[in-house]
């Protein structure tokens, strides 16, 4: 939803924002904007529609000079997506330029008011009218513009992370952010400023999260000055960034996405670590042991969280409910928050998200607060806003996840799922101490079956080219692997922009049954024991239509390999834990075609990493 990067120093800034704005582009990829301050005090703007190595392109030859510069990458909200409405924007005076990640909900009004006072406008983007009303209150308070963006911001109903640059003023950024992220790096007489700590890593290890309503000054030579939008001076707190160079890069992998897959034997061990005790047969789970009274006797467990996230949490719904007897809601948290839904002091709501910062999830967790039930979160970004939002939670530690497509983050927060329910089955008593040890010593070979799957995955590939050029899938699961269905689905169609659709298989008969003929390729995941007789009558309603069959089984399947065209196996497991290994060639299959296709496979069309926008 917008990358914002910006930087002030002694080193040369566009390099410095050039990398910065390429680490960010899954952030929005429609078009991407420098602006720089040279030694002769000109602000220099440079916009490109499409990508960063566009605007790069379109640099050749000019002015790139300057120690000081802000830089975006842009997810349209208002105006089409165009070299005009790129950011940064400049005010009317020229002496001042913006970057912004957001939304400002009321700029039409505020637009036709500073229409009245004589401001003209450029392009249709609220950013624009954010930069002169906050040069309409420098002029007219005569104020500096630290000042004018304060009193600017409280008149400013929406979203924002803005950093600004000023003619006559090299050596200073002014930023605030609400609603959407921002992080600013400490290090040796220079200063960086990003929607997140990756254009940072690798220059310091010096980091301040910028809070909500807060605008900062951030001057070389000085310490970073804070005051919220209401006049109140905060103390910038100074934390250690967790992340390395090694981690944001493709280590040889030709995309993000592929790497990310690859990852996943070792992020869902690291989400394990120090958590699940093999040789106690137990979980222990740090961050919410002050919570554990609350989840074993609440009234409901309420999952908030949006797309993959709410897969994950679909997921965690029937572990918890099987494992641990607890009632379990899965709510959009789009909807949930729209909806008056009856939450009490008795319920315990837990939002999972990877970024931390879906706009949905945060409005969601506000909500439940006010209801006054106690709110959790499982999410991946440190430090991430859903984190701080939260009476406490669970990182899934599953590192930068940079492919827009998600798939390490998803595993990791099924991960999570299962050590919660397994912790809350354990206080609850509710399983044999012998049952419980077969399910963590199961959850414990998780990585090693994982990676099995990956190395047996090369003929993934050719399933995927015999089905590169079909205009519909559907994906069949029962129980825990409907919602790796429905995953499935998502992946495929966000990535190769394939239509696809996951269903429960037992509702086929309910509809879905009416498409299937020659030309209506057919995912089944048919490795639960218990439903598999089920899954192999719909196996056999598809084939009798002619629709064409690929099955997940497991590696000791007999029967649905027999009647499938093609075959992906998995290793045997538990079933509950088959969704941590039925989802690795699903995500596969999805990479493949959409390779296959030429699309962009880590940027797909019209989305963004994180949804930081209603
Ligand atoms: C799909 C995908 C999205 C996200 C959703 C929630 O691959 O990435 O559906 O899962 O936008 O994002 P987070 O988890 O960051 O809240």
């Amino acid at each position: 939803m917008c990358g914002i990067v910006a930087y002030v120093g002694h080193q040369d800034a566009y390099p410095i924002l050039i990398e910065g704005l390429k680490r960010l582009e899954y952030r929005g990829y429609d078009s991407a904007g420098v602006a720089l301050l040279n030694a002769q005090d000109e602000l220099n703007v440079y916009k490109a529609k499409g990508k960063v190595s566009d605007l790069e392109a379109s640099v050749v030859g000019k002015d790139i000079s300057g120690h000081i510069g802000i830089a975006h990458t842009r997810w349209a909200t208002h105006g089409e997506p165009n070299q005009t409405n790129a950011h940064p924007h400049l005010s009317n005076s020229g002496n001042m330029a913006l970057i912004h990640n957001g939304i400002i909900e009321n700029y039409m009004s505020l637009r036709k008011e500073l229409e009245k006072r004589g401001f003209t406008f450029k392009s249709d983007t609220d950013t624009e009218v954010l930069i002169n009303l906050i040069e309409d209150v420098q002029q007219s308070e005569h104020v500096d513009l630290f000042e004018a963006v304060r009193i600017a911001l409280n008149h400013v109903v929406g979203a924002y992370a803005i950093a600004i640059v000023e003619k006559g003023h090299p050596d200073e950024i002014i930023a605030a952010r609400k609603g959407s992220p921002m992080v600013i790096g400490i290090g040796q007489n220079e200063y960086f400023i990003a929607s997140d700590a990756t254009p940072i890593v690798g220059r310091t290890q010096k980091v301040v999260y910028i809070e909500d309503e807060q605008v900062v000054r951030i001057k070389l030579g000085e310490e970073l000055f804070i005051r919220t939008i209401h006049d109140v001076e905060a103390i910038p707190y100074v934390q250690e960034l967790e992340m390395n160079l090694d981690s944001i890069e493709k280590a040889g992998f030709e995309h993000f996405m592929m790497k990310e897959i690859y990852e996943q034997p070792r992020i869902v061990r690291d989400t394990m670590r120090g958590r699940l005790h093999p040789d106690t047969n137990s979980v222990s789970l740090g961050g919410i042991v002050n919570y554990e009274k609350q989840l074993l006797y609440a009234d409901n467990i309420v999952f908030v969280a949006c797309g993959t996230s709410w897969h994950a949490s679909l997921v965690g719904s029937y572990l918890i409910e099987f494992l641990a007897k607890i009632r379990v809601k899965v709510e959009y948290a789009s909807e949930f928050r729209y909806r008056h839904p009856v939450i009490t002091p008795h319920d315990v709501v837990i939002a999972v998200s990877q970024s931390g910062e879906t706009a949905d999830t945060l409005a969601a967790i506000k909500l439940a607060k006010e209801y006054g039930a106690v709110v959790l979160g499982i999410c991946n970004v440190i430090g991430s806003s859903i984190s701080r939002a939260t009476d406490a939670g669970i990182y899934t530690h599953a590192g930068p996840e940079i492919g827009v497509a998600s798939t390490k983050a998803f595993t990791s927060q099924v991960t999570v799922m299962f050590m919660l329910a397994l912790r809350l089955a354990e206080l609850k008593g509710t399983l044999t101490p012998e049952y419980r040890a077969e399910l963590i010593q199961e959850l414990d070979s998780i990585p090693e079956k994982i990676q099995w799957t990956l190395d047996h995955s090369a003929h993934v590939k050719d399933i995927a080219a015999k089905y590169k050029d079909v205009r519909n899938m559907l994906y069949m699961g029962r129980l825990q692997n409907y919602p790796v269905a429905l995953e499935g689905a998502l992946k495929l169609k966000e990535i190769s922009y394939i239509h696809a659709e996951g269903y429960p298989a037992a509702e086929m008969k309910h509809g879905p049954i009416a498409l299937i003929d020659k030309d209506m390729p057919v995912v089944f995941i048919a490795t639960n024991r218990n439903t598999y007789e089920k899954v192999l009558s719909n196996i056999q309603e598809v084939k009798s239509r002619n629709g064409k069959i690929i099955a997940v089984v497991s590696e000791k399947d007999v029967t649905a390999r027999g009647m499938a065209d093609h075959v992906i196996e998995i290793p045997d497991c538990i079933s509950i834990f088959s969704p941590l290994l039925a989802t690795i060639p699903l995500q596969i299959f999805a990479y493949h075609i959409a390779v296959m296709r030429g699309c962009n496979v880590d940027q797909p069309r019209n989305l963004a990493k994180s949804v930081t926008v209603e």
